[in-house]
């Protein structure tokens, strides 16, 4: 039996995540573009900082938050990527004890 190939989904365009450009394809979320562009830590806890990355993919576990175009504790996997999009870490979730109002510590 053979495989057939699966073409990859069209260019999409790119946003930045920190200031760096990011491609993505058609139907990307933003989690699974910056996974593809190699980038895996998205948060720091709030208690310890220690580093987060995306678990589960469908919106549960909130280990993807960041801030994207300024808005905080939004979920990467459930965010489509955007032309333009300005994507950040974030540290903790904004407005947990030990985080001031934008996320950091
Ligand atoms: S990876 Fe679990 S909510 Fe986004």
């Amino acid at each position: 039996m053979r495989l057939r190939r699966v073409d990859p989904a069209p260019a999409g365009g790119q946003f930045f995540f920190e200031g760096r450009p990011v491609p993505f394809r058609e139907g990307d979320s933003v989690a699974s573009a910056l996974m593809a562009a190699g980038i895996a830590t998205f948060r720091a806890t709030p208690v310890t900082g220690a580093a987060r990355a995306p678990y589960c993919l469908m919106g549960v576990c909130y280990d993807c938050l960041v801030r994207i175009d300024g808005a905080d504790n939004q979920r990467a996997c459930m965010t489509p990527c955007g032309e333009g999009l300005r994507v950040e870490r974030q540290a903790g979730v904004a407005g947990s004890p030990g985080s001031d109002e934008r996320g950091a510590r």
